[in-house]
Protein backbone atom coordinates (compact mmCIF):
# COMPACT_ATOMS: atom_id res chain seq x y z
CA UNK A 1 0.00 0.00 0.00
CA UNK A 2 1.40 3.61 -0.99
CA UNK A 3 1.24 6.48 1.54
CA UNK A 4 2.85 9.09 1.30
CA UNK A 5 4.02 12.39 3.53
CA UNK A 6 4.12 16.21 2.56
CA UNK A 7 6.52 18.75 4.08
CA UNK A 8 9.83 20.56 3.50
CA UNK A 9 12.77 18.00 2.63
CA UNK A 10 16.39 17.96 2.81
CA UNK A 11 18.94 15.25 1.64
CA UNK A 12 22.35 15.02 0.70
CA UNK A 13 23.92 12.67 -1.78
CA UNK A 14 27.56 14.26 -1.36
CA UNK A 15 29.79 15.86 1.29
CA UNK A 16 29.48 19.17 1.13
CA UNK A 17 32.73 19.80 2.91
CA UNK A 18 34.22 18.43 -0.53
CA UNK A 19 32.24 19.04 -3.32
CA UNK A 20 30.04 22.32 -1.80
CA UNK A 21 26.36 22.57 -0.71
CA UNK A 22 25.19 23.28 -4.52
CA UNK A 23 26.41 19.97 -5.54
CA UNK A 24 25.86 17.67 -2.38
CA UNK A 25 21.90 19.12 -1.14
CA UNK A 26 18.80 19.18 -2.28
CA UNK A 27 16.31 21.24 -0.33
CA UNK A 28 12.77 21.31 -1.58
CA UNK A 29 10.72 23.78 0.19
CA UNK A 30 7.26 21.67 -0.16
CA UNK A 31 7.72 18.25 -0.84
CA UNK A 32 6.32 14.46 -1.04
CA UNK A 33 7.77 11.53 -0.49
CA UNK A 34 5.66 8.14 -1.79
CA UNK A 35 6.52 4.88 0.32
CA UNK A 36 5.40 1.36 -0.52
CA UNK A 37 6.82 -1.74 0.51
CA UNK A 38 9.01 -0.25 2.99
CA UNK A 39 10.95 1.76 0.07
CA UNK A 40 10.58 5.19 -1.48
CA UNK A 41 8.85 5.06 -4.75
CA UNK A 42 8.60 8.92 -5.94
CA UNK A 43 9.78 11.94 -4.34
CA UNK A 44 9.18 15.37 -5.67
CA UNK A 45 7.72 19.12 -5.05
CA UNK A 46 4.43 18.77 -4.14
CA UNK A 47 2.82 20.62 -6.92
CA UNK A 48 4.23 17.94 -9.35
CA UNK A 49 4.00 14.72 -7.87
CA UNK A 50 0.47 15.11 -5.86
CA UNK A 51 -1.91 15.77 -9.20
CA UNK A 52 -0.38 11.92 -10.18
CA UNK A 53 -1.39 10.35 -7.03
CA UNK A 54 -4.26 8.17 -7.18
CA UNK A 55 -6.95 9.56 -4.54
CA UNK A 56 -6.88 6.79 -1.78
CA UNK A 57 -3.19 7.54 -1.05
CA UNK A 58 -2.98 8.91 2.04
CA UNK A 59 -0.73 11.97 2.45
CA UNK A 60 0.12 13.07 5.77
CA UNK A 61 1.13 16.76 6.00
CA UNK A 62 3.40 18.11 8.59
CA UNK A 63 3.29 22.11 8.83
CA UNK A 64 6.56 23.70 9.69
CA UNK A 65 8.17 20.41 9.41
CA UNK A 66 11.18 19.31 7.34
CA UNK A 67 11.61 15.57 6.03
CA UNK A 68 15.29 14.48 6.63
CA UNK A 69 16.86 10.92 6.35
CA UNK A 70 16.94 9.05 9.14
CA UNK A 71 19.94 10.06 11.33
CA UNK A 72 22.04 7.35 11.73
CA UNK A 73 24.35 6.87 14.65
CA UNK A 74 27.52 4.76 13.09
CA UNK A 75 29.05 4.01 17.09
CA UNK A 76 27.07 3.56 20.13
CA UNK A 77 27.00 0.99 23.30
CA UNK A 78 23.70 -0.24 24.08
CA UNK A 79 24.51 -1.67 27.80
CA UNK A 80 25.29 1.79 28.48
CA UNK A 81 22.03 3.42 28.38
CA UNK A 82 21.77 2.89 32.13
CA UNK A 83 24.96 4.65 33.28
CA UNK A 84 24.82 7.74 30.74
CA UNK A 85 26.24 10.64 32.68
CA UNK A 86 28.22 8.70 34.81
CA UNK A 87 30.45 11.22 36.67
CA UNK A 88 33.86 12.57 36.61
CA UNK A 89 36.39 10.35 34.91
CA UNK A 90 38.46 10.20 31.87
CA UNK A 91 38.27 6.89 29.49
CA UNK A 92 40.67 4.08 31.20
CA UNK A 93 39.01 4.23 35.29
CA UNK A 94 35.34 4.86 33.06
CA UNK A 95 35.72 1.73 32.18
CA UNK A 96 37.14 0.47 34.79
CA UNK A 97 34.83 1.89 37.39
CA UNK A 98 31.15 2.06 35.69
CA UNK A 99 31.67 0.60 32.15
CA UNK A 100 32.30 -3.04 33.11
CA UNK A 101 30.49 -2.79 36.45
CA UNK A 102 27.18 -2.29 34.02
CA UNK A 103 27.91 -4.51 31.03
CA UNK A 104 28.32 -7.53 34.06
CA UNK A 105 24.23 -7.09 34.56
CA UNK A 106 24.12 -8.37 30.41
CA UNK A 107 24.78 -11.70 31.34
CA UNK A 108 20.84 -12.03 32.36
CA UNK A 109 19.01 -11.98 29.00
CA UNK A 110 15.67 -10.46 30.81
CA UNK A 111 17.72 -7.48 31.60
CA UNK A 112 19.17 -7.15 28.29
CA UNK A 113 16.07 -7.60 26.53
CA UNK A 114 14.64 -4.39 29.30
CA UNK A 115 17.46 -2.54 27.98
CA UNK A 116 17.09 -3.01 24.44
CA UNK A 117 13.63 -1.83 24.68
CA UNK A 118 14.46 1.49 26.03
CA UNK A 119 17.44 1.60 23.57
CA UNK A 120 15.75 1.53 20.63
CA UNK A 121 12.25 3.89 21.65
CA UNK A 122 15.05 6.45 22.77
CA UNK A 123 16.48 6.10 19.31
CA UNK A 124 13.05 6.28 17.69
CA UNK A 125 12.13 9.31 19.88
CA UNK A 126 15.30 11.05 18.75
CA UNK A 127 14.48 10.28 15.09
CA UNK A 128 17.39 7.96 15.11
CA UNK A 129 16.53 5.13 12.45
CA UNK A 130 19.90 2.62 12.15
CA UNK A 131 23.31 2.37 14.23
CA UNK A 132 26.25 0.40 14.46
CA UNK A 133 25.93 -0.83 18.10
CA UNK A 134 28.44 -2.52 20.42
CA UNK A 135 26.17 -5.16 22.49
CA UNK A 136 28.42 -6.71 25.65
CA UNK A 137 30.51 -10.30 25.59
CA UNK A 138 27.11 -12.24 26.07
CA UNK A 139 25.47 -13.47 23.50
CA UNK A 140 22.48 -13.32 24.48
CA UNK A 141 22.90 -9.39 24.68
CA UNK A 142 23.36 -9.51 21.07
CA UNK A 143 20.43 -11.97 20.66
CA UNK A 144 18.05 -9.33 22.83
CA UNK A 145 18.53 -6.68 20.70
CA UNK A 146 18.42 -7.86 17.18
CA UNK A 147 15.27 -9.04 18.45
CA UNK A 148 13.63 -5.89 19.60
CA UNK A 149 15.35 -4.42 16.53
CA UNK A 150 13.58 -6.70 14.37
CA UNK A 151 10.47 -5.89 16.00
CA UNK A 152 10.40 -2.44 14.84
CA UNK A 153 11.76 -3.47 11.34
CA UNK A 154 14.88 -1.24 11.93
CA UNK A 155 18.51 -1.08 10.06
CA UNK A 156 20.24 -2.44 12.92
CA UNK A 157 24.34 -3.51 12.76
CA UNK A 158 25.62 -4.67 15.96
CA UNK A 159 27.62 -7.39 17.36
CA UNK A 160 29.46 -9.39 20.99
CA UNK A 161 32.21 -7.35 22.45
CA UNK A 162 35.27 -9.51 22.24
CA UNK A 163 37.79 -8.99 25.01
CA UNK A 164 39.93 -11.86 26.52
CA UNK A 165 42.01 -9.38 28.44
CA UNK A 166 41.82 -6.35 31.09
CA UNK A 167 38.71 -6.68 31.93
CA UNK A 168 36.75 -8.48 35.13
CA UNK A 169 36.61 -12.20 34.70
CA UNK A 170 32.78 -12.46 34.20
CA UNK A 171 33.76 -10.44 30.93
CA UNK A 172 36.01 -12.30 29.16
CA UNK A 173 36.45 -14.62 26.28
CA UNK A 174 38.49 -16.15 25.07
CA UNK A 175 40.00 -16.11 21.00
CA UNK A 176 38.54 -19.46 20.39
CA UNK A 177 35.23 -18.35 22.00
CA UNK A 178 35.12 -15.04 20.43
CA UNK A 179 35.50 -16.63 17.37
CA UNK A 180 32.82 -19.28 18.00
CA UNK A 181 30.24 -17.26 19.46
CA UNK A 182 30.94 -14.27 16.48
CA UNK A 183 30.33 -16.65 13.89
CA UNK A 184 27.11 -18.54 15.33
CA UNK A 185 25.41 -15.20 15.65
CA UNK A 186 26.46 -14.38 12.33
CA UNK A 187 24.51 -17.73 11.07
CA UNK A 188 21.61 -16.52 13.03
CA UNK A 189 21.41 -12.93 12.64
CA UNK A 190 23.34 -11.82 9.47
CA UNK A 191 20.98 -10.81 6.65
CA UNK A 192 18.08 -11.54 8.71
CA UNK A 193 15.52 -9.34 7.54
CA UNK A 194 17.48 -5.66 8.18
CA UNK A 195 20.35 -7.17 11.09
CA UNK A 196 23.36 -7.22 9.86
CA UNK A 197 26.59 -8.22 12.01
CA UNK A 198 29.52 -6.53 12.87
CA UNK A 199 33.10 -8.25 14.09
CA UNK A 200 33.45 -5.94 17.45
CA UNK A 201 36.66 -6.37 19.25
CA UNK A 202 35.90 -3.92 21.79
CA UNK A 203 39.59 -2.58 21.14
CA UNK A 204 43.14 -3.58 20.85
CA UNK A 205 43.94 -3.48 23.99
CA UNK A 206 41.52 -5.77 25.55
CA UNK A 207 42.52 -8.63 23.10
CA UNK A 208 44.93 -10.44 23.11
CA UNK A 209 47.26 -11.05 19.88
CA UNK A 210 45.16 -14.24 19.32
CA UNK A 211 42.00 -13.48 19.60
CA UNK A 212 42.78 -9.94 17.05
CA UNK A 213 44.05 -12.98 14.74
CA UNK A 214 41.21 -15.20 15.29
CA UNK A 215 39.03 -12.16 14.43
CA UNK A 216 41.46 -11.18 11.68
CA UNK A 217 40.71 -14.71 10.22
CA UNK A 218 37.02 -14.16 10.87
CA UNK A 219 37.13 -11.35 9.18
CA UNK A 220 38.69 -13.07 6.19
CA UNK A 221 35.98 -15.27 5.74
CA UNK A 222 33.39 -12.19 5.28
CA UNK A 223 34.68 -9.56 3.03
CA UNK A 224 31.55 -7.96 2.96
CA UNK A 225 30.77 -7.65 6.58
CA UNK A 226 31.17 -4.91 9.07
CA UNK A 227 34.11 -4.69 11.77
CA UNK A 228 33.44 -2.08 14.66
CA UNK A 229 36.19 -0.81 17.29
CA UNK A 230 37.87 2.22 18.91
CA UNK A 231 41.01 3.80 18.10
CA UNK A 232 43.03 6.44 19.37
CA UNK A 233 41.04 7.87 21.53
CA UNK A 234 42.72 8.97 24.57
CA UNK A 235 46.87 9.36 24.58
CA UNK A 236 46.82 6.64 27.64
CA UNK A 237 45.40 3.81 25.52
CA UNK A 238 47.55 4.85 22.61
CA UNK A 239 50.58 4.69 24.74
CA UNK A 240 48.70 1.06 26.23
CA UNK A 241 48.16 -0.13 22.73
CA UNK A 242 51.45 0.77 21.72
CA UNK A 243 53.13 -1.10 24.44
CA UNK A 244 51.10 -4.05 24.06
CA UNK A 245 52.22 -3.92 19.67
CA UNK A 246 56.01 -2.61 20.29
CA UNK A 247 56.49 -4.62 16.64
CA UNK A 248 53.72 -2.24 15.37
CA UNK A 249 54.40 1.24 14.06
CA UNK A 250 51.53 2.86 15.55
CA UNK A 251 48.13 2.26 16.75
CA UNK A 252 46.49 1.87 13.52
CA UNK A 253 48.89 -0.28 12.74
CA UNK A 254 47.52 -3.01 15.14
CA UNK A 255 44.02 -3.06 13.41
CA UNK A 256 46.18 -3.30 10.02
CA UNK A 257 48.24 -6.04 11.16
CA UNK A 258 45.37 -8.43 11.93
CA UNK A 259 43.56 -7.39 9.05
CA UNK A 260 41.02 -5.07 10.29
CA UNK A 261 41.29 -2.49 7.97
CA UNK A 262 38.76 -2.29 5.41
CA UNK A 263 35.77 -0.91 3.56
CA UNK A 264 33.07 -0.98 6.67
CA UNK A 265 35.55 -1.03 9.38
CA UNK A 266 34.49 1.60 11.55
CA UNK A 267 36.58 3.20 14.03
CA UNK A 268 34.97 5.56 17.05
CA UNK A 269 36.81 8.68 17.59
CA UNK A 270 40.29 8.27 15.97
CA UNK A 271 40.42 12.18 17.68
CA UNK A 272 45.23 11.81 18.01
CA UNK A 273 46.38 9.82 15.03
CA UNK A 274 49.72 10.38 12.96
CA UNK A 275 49.17 11.79 8.80
CA UNK A 276 50.28 8.43 8.57
CA UNK A 277 47.61 6.30 10.43
CA UNK A 278 45.09 8.59 8.64
CA UNK A 279 46.30 7.66 5.06
CA UNK A 280 46.47 4.24 6.06
CA UNK A 281 42.75 4.59 6.69
CA UNK A 282 42.17 6.15 3.66
CA UNK A 283 43.88 3.70 1.54
CA UNK A 284 41.98 0.65 3.60
CA UNK A 285 38.95 2.19 3.08
CA UNK A 286 38.13 1.94 6.51
CA UNK A 287 36.33 4.99 8.47
CA UNK A 288 36.03 7.27 11.45
CA UNK A 289 32.99 7.86 13.79
CA UNK A 290 32.99 11.02 15.19
CA UNK A 291 31.96 11.13 18.77
CA UNK A 292 32.20 14.88 20.17
CA UNK A 293 29.94 14.84 22.87
CA UNK A 294 31.44 11.58 24.29
CA UNK A 295 35.05 13.47 23.55
CA UNK A 296 33.93 16.52 25.16
CA UNK A 297 32.42 14.55 28.62
CA UNK A 298 35.79 12.05 29.02
CA UNK A 299 37.91 14.85 27.91
CA UNK A 300 39.50 12.95 25.46
CA UNK A 301 40.32 15.86 23.16
CA UNK A 302 38.83 17.46 20.02
CA UNK A 303 38.48 15.43 16.53
CA UNK A 304 39.92 17.47 13.76
CA UNK A 305 37.26 17.08 11.11
CA UNK A 306 39.14 19.57 8.89
CA UNK A 307 42.03 17.45 8.80
CA UNK A 308 40.35 14.22 8.86
CA UNK A 309 38.44 14.85 5.48
CA UNK A 310 41.58 16.40 4.33
CA UNK A 311 42.59 16.44 0.06
CA UNK A 312 44.05 14.39 -1.21
CA UNK A 313 43.41 11.50 1.46
CA UNK A 314 39.59 12.15 2.98
CA UNK A 315 39.12 9.39 5.81
CA UNK A 316 35.31 8.81 5.15
CA UNK A 317 33.73 9.93 8.64
CA UNK A 318 30.05 9.47 10.25
CA UNK A 319 28.38 11.41 13.34
CA UNK A 320 27.80 8.96 16.21
CA UNK A 321 26.75 9.85 19.87
CA UNK A 322 29.17 7.15 21.73
CA UNK A 323 26.86 6.80 23.96
CA UNK A 324 26.85 6.32 27.26
CA UNK A 325 30.00 8.12 27.34
CA UNK A 326 28.06 10.11 24.44
CA UNK A 327 25.92 12.90 26.70
CA UNK A 328 22.71 12.25 24.18
CA UNK A 329 20.50 9.81 22.06
CA UNK A 330 19.82 12.95 20.00
CA UNK A 331 22.05 13.70 16.72
CA UNK A 332 21.24 17.57 17.04
CA UNK A 333 22.94 17.41 20.18
CA UNK A 334 25.63 15.79 18.79
CA UNK A 335 26.22 17.73 15.65
CA UNK A 336 25.91 20.88 17.83
CA UNK A 337 29.13 18.77 20.00
CA UNK A 338 30.52 18.23 16.15
CA UNK A 339 30.44 22.40 15.48
CA UNK A 340 31.59 23.31 19.03
CA UNK A 341 34.57 20.92 18.45
CA UNK A 342 35.43 22.41 15.06
CA UNK A 343 35.57 25.75 16.65
CA UNK A 344 38.50 25.00 18.79
CA UNK A 345 40.21 23.40 15.60
CA UNK A 346 39.72 26.94 14.16
CA UNK A 347 36.91 25.24 11.63
CA UNK A 348 33.44 26.92 11.79
CA UNK A 349 31.28 23.20 10.80
CA UNK A 350 28.40 24.67 8.57
CA UNK A 351 24.84 23.08 8.88
CA UNK A 352 24.93 20.84 6.15
CA UNK A 353 27.76 19.58 7.02
CA UNK A 354 26.87 18.49 10.18
CA UNK A 355 23.71 17.22 8.57
CA UNK A 356 25.11 15.64 5.89
CA UNK A 357 27.62 13.46 8.56
CA UNK A 358 24.08 12.67 10.76
CA UNK A 359 22.62 10.91 7.47
CA UNK A 360 24.51 9.67 4.45
CA UNK A 361 27.90 10.15 5.90
CA UNK A 362 27.36 7.84 8.56
CA UNK A 363 25.81 5.81 6.00
CA UNK A 364 28.87 6.23 3.75
CA UNK A 365 30.82 4.85 7.09
CA UNK A 366 28.94 1.65 7.19
CA UNK A 367 28.87 1.27 4.09
CA UNK A 368 24.93 1.23 3.84
CA UNK A 369 24.80 4.29 1.13
CA UNK A 370 22.69 2.59 -1.23
CA UNK A 371 20.34 0.94 1.06
CA UNK A 372 19.58 4.44 3.49
CA UNK A 373 20.98 7.66 5.09
CA UNK A 374 19.65 9.56 1.71
CA UNK A 375 15.80 9.91 0.72
CA UNK A 376 15.92 8.86 -3.38
CA UNK A 377 13.80 6.71 -5.31
CA UNK A 378 14.46 2.81 -4.03
CA UNK A 379 16.60 3.79 -1.16
CA UNK A 380 14.53 1.88 2.19
CA UNK A 381 11.91 4.33 3.46
CA UNK A 382 13.82 5.32 6.96
CA UNK A 383 12.64 9.07 7.53
CA UNK A 384 12.53 11.74 10.17
CA UNK A 385 10.49 14.96 10.20
CA UNK A 386 11.85 17.62 12.11
CA UNK A 387 8.98 20.40 13.47
CA UNK A 388 10.88 23.43 13.03
CA UNK A 389 9.66 25.24 15.45
CA UNK A 390 9.22 23.05 18.10
CA UNK A 391 10.45 24.95 21.45
CA UNK A 392 9.01 28.91 22.12
CA UNK A 393 12.71 30.10 21.41
CA UNK A 394 13.35 28.49 18.62
CA UNK A 395 9.87 29.00 16.77
CA UNK A 396 11.03 32.84 18.19
CA UNK A 397 14.58 32.19 16.27
CA UNK A 398 13.11 30.94 13.10
CA UNK A 399 11.17 34.43 12.39
CA UNK A 400 14.59 35.98 12.05
CA UNK A 401 15.78 33.56 9.64
CA UNK A 402 16.77 34.37 6.41
CA UNK A 403 17.47 30.55 4.46
CA UNK A 404 17.67 27.09 4.68
CA UNK A 405 21.13 26.95 5.86
CA UNK A 406 20.66 29.52 8.80
CA UNK A 407 17.23 27.81 9.66
CA UNK A 408 19.33 24.24 10.02
CA UNK A 409 21.93 25.42 12.06
CA UNK A 410 19.12 26.99 14.54
CA UNK A 411 17.84 23.45 14.67
CA UNK A 412 21.82 22.32 15.16
CA UNK A 413 22.14 23.92 18.10
CA UNK A 414 19.03 24.69 19.74
CA UNK A 415 16.93 21.62 18.81
CA UNK A 416 16.36 18.23 21.08
CA UNK A 417 13.70 15.23 21.24
CA UNK A 418 11.69 17.84 21.11
CA UNK A 419 12.26 18.97 17.91
CA UNK A 420 11.10 15.20 16.29
CA UNK A 421 7.73 15.19 14.51
CA UNK A 422 7.73 11.56 13.02
CA UNK A 423 10.02 8.84 12.91
CA UNK A 424 9.72 6.67 10.03
CA UNK A 425 10.97 2.76 9.81
CA UNK A 426 10.94 0.86 6.44
CA UNK A 427 7.64 3.10 5.47
CA UNK A 428 5.94 2.60 8.79
CA UNK A 429 5.29 5.80 11.65
CA UNK A 430 7.49 4.12 14.40
CA UNK A 431 7.48 7.37 16.58
CA UNK A 432 5.35 10.27 16.69
CA UNK A 433 5.42 12.75 20.33
CA UNK A 434 2.41 11.25 22.30
CA UNK A 435 2.42 8.20 21.42
CA UNK A 436 2.87 5.18 24.08
N1 LIG B 1 37.20 2.21 24.42
C1 LIG B 1 37.01 0.92 24.70
N2 LIG B 1 35.76 0.67 25.15
C2 LIG B 1 35.13 1.87 25.14
C3 LIG B 1 33.80 2.26 25.49
O1 LIG B 1 32.95 1.48 25.90
N3 LIG B 1 33.53 3.59 25.35
C4 LIG B 1 34.44 4.48 24.87
N4 LIG B 1 34.10 5.76 24.75
N5 LIG B 1 35.69 4.13 24.56
C5 LIG B 1 36.03 2.83 24.68
ZN1 LIG C 1 32.57 3.54 21.91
Amino acid sequence: MKTAIRAALLTFSRDPLLYGVEAGMRHESDAVVVMEDGRIAAVGPASTLLPTLRPEVVVTSYPDGLILPGFIDCHVHYPQTEMIAAYGEQLIDWLNHYTFVTEQGFADKAHAAAVAEVFLAEQLRHGVTSSAVFCTVFPDSVDALFEAAERRRMRLIAGKVCMDQFAPAALLDTAERAYDESKALIGRWHGRGRAEYAITPRFAPTSSSAQLEALGALAAEYPDMAIQSHLAETPREIAWAKSLHPDCPHYTGVYQHYGLLRPRAVYGHGIHLQEEELQLLYDSGASLAHCPSSNFFLGSGCFDLRRARAMPRPVTVGLASDLGAGTSFSMLHTMRSAYEAAQLNGFPLSAPQAFYLATRGSAEALGLADKVGSIEVGLEADLVVLNLRSTPLIDFRMRYVRDIQEALFVQMILGDDRAVAATYVAGQLQYCPGQA
